[in-house]
């Protein structure tokens, strides 16, 4: 039931059915920043409806790319490498992605830029990539290594960055700023995060290379358009993977989800915890995997996150944690400080909202301890304008007592505006 900005959670008895889930967010940033610098045309189906996405294709088209968008099939003419200097700041809204991602390429570039966001967007740390970016000759200007950023690009020269925080979007920057470069740009990360930015390149004809940890890439390179199916996003698909583990009666199948083994270690958690999850049908789609993933509950357990685990699952943690209360014996989850730098402190605004709930919670620096074996009580719900924190909490709603409120649902549409119809669509009430 929808009420203004509140969505109200009726507890349910299970989870079941089948569906497919919008594009993966992250690849939908990439394809669309790819197809912008690229020679010729590309054409993406099943791109992601969020609201980050728009953001980063309007950005495009202020630079100078011709982009349509109707209905999931977005068409793209590239500009080529060299874009057109945008007659107004380049607004990133919500999305981080966005902003760390498109630096890389603005650095590049012989004219210079400004990029904003809103509230939560200029909060967050940009000195991650204004230090790599300024290393390779670009001249950055921020407000403290917040938003907003004043990009003077320049001719680049390449350089070899080993990154001090495990960061995809950080890494990117560096990868596609090292399109522009002299010489070839090398990245190591310290640990593996997910490779869309290495996938998409290679599918758009750039030759790039990982040995191990290390990335590498010669300037000067040209794209070329593509056309591409966007796999389902996983961090989507999470809420009801989880939401379904929940139940003893569930049920459910989704089809055509982003199986990128970068991405896909929530299913190994999900086995960790007791459930039974299974995918069939992998095939291959321009280098990313794709499958039919279903859903079985069995007795939840209990696991503990951490290490290079947390980094990949980093997205997904909310909504572990919206479960955890409801397993036998609890999630623990450390190394999680990066969450403390999302949309909003997402430590910070689950250990809020579980204790809302009644549960009891212990919050570190870098992580939660959620004892299992409590039952939550319907209770308000703060969305902190956070995405999601507002869909993990309507998980964690399903098996309360009573009705749960989640105040500032709407933020939802930034990267599922689908999601409480879908869920109310799958669930029994
Ligand atoms: C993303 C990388 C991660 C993730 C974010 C999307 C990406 O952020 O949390 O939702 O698309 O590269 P960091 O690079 O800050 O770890």
């Amino acid at each position: 039931m929808r009420n203004d900005d509140i969505v109200v959670i009726q507890p349910a008895k299970n989870i079941a059915g089948s569906l497919r889930v919008p594009g993966d967010k992250s690849i939908s940033h990439r394809y669309a920043m790819l197809a912008g610098i690229a020679n010729g045309r590309s054409r993406f189906t099943n791109f992601s409806s969020g609201e980050d996405c728009a953001s980063t294709l309007a950005c495009m088209r202020a630079l100078g790319a011709k982009v349509q968008s109707h209905e999931g099939v977005v068409e793209i003419e590239g500009a080529g490498k060299s874009l057109r200097a945008p007659d107004r700041p380049l607004d990133c809204g919500n999305s981080g992605s966005t902003m760390r991602m498109l630096a890389g390429i603005l650095s590049g570039q012989d004219f210079r830029s400004e990029m904003m966001g809103d509230a939560s967007l200029s909060r967050r740390p940009m000195r991650r990539v204004i230090e790599p970016l300024t290393a390779m000759g670009a001249t950055i200007e921020s407000s403290d290594g917040k938003p907003p950023l004043k990009i003077t690009g320049s001719r680049l020269h390449a350089i070899d960055y080993k990154l001090p925080v495990a960061s995809a979007q950080v890494k990117s920057a560096v990868l596609l700023a090292g399109l522009y470069a002299d010489g070839e740009t090398a990245v190591e990360e310290p640990m593996r995060t997910r490779d869309h930015t290495e996938i998409a390149m290679s599918a758009f004809g750039v030759n790039v290379t990982r040995l191990r940890n290390r990335i590498t890439l010669r300037g000067g390179q040209e794209l070329t358009g593509i056309d591409a199916e966007v796999p389902g996003d996983l961090s989507s698909a999470a809420f009801f993977l989880c939401a379904a583990a929940l139940f003893r009666e569930s049920n459910l199948v989704i089809d055509g989800l982003g199986m990128n083994p970068t991405r896909a270690v929530l299913l190994d958690v999900l086995t960790a915890l007791g459930a039974r999850a299974r995918v069939i049908r992998l095939e291959e789609k321009h280098g990313e995997l794709v499958g039919m993933v279903t859903v079985e509950p069995g007795e939840l357990k209990g696991t503990e996150i951490i290490g290079a685990q947390t980094a990949a699952v980093i997205d997904e943690i909310p909504v572990l944690a919206a479960i955890a209360p409801y397993t036998r014996d609890g999630i623990v989850i450390r190394d999680a400080q990066e969450l403390r730098v999302k949309e909003s402190d997402r430590l910070a605004a689950v250990a809020e909202n579980l204790r809302a709930m009644g549960a009891k919670v212990t919050e570190h620096e870098d992580g939660l301890s959620i004892p299992g074996g409590q039952q939550l009580t319907g209770a308000d719900i703060q969305s902190h304008d956070d995405h999601r924190i507002a869909m993990a909490f309507a998980v964690a709603g399903l098996r309360a007592k009573g009705e749960t409120r989640i105040h500032g649902a709407d933020c939802a549409k930034i990267s599922f505006p689908e999601y409480f119809h879908l869920l109310q669509q799958l669930t029994a009430e």
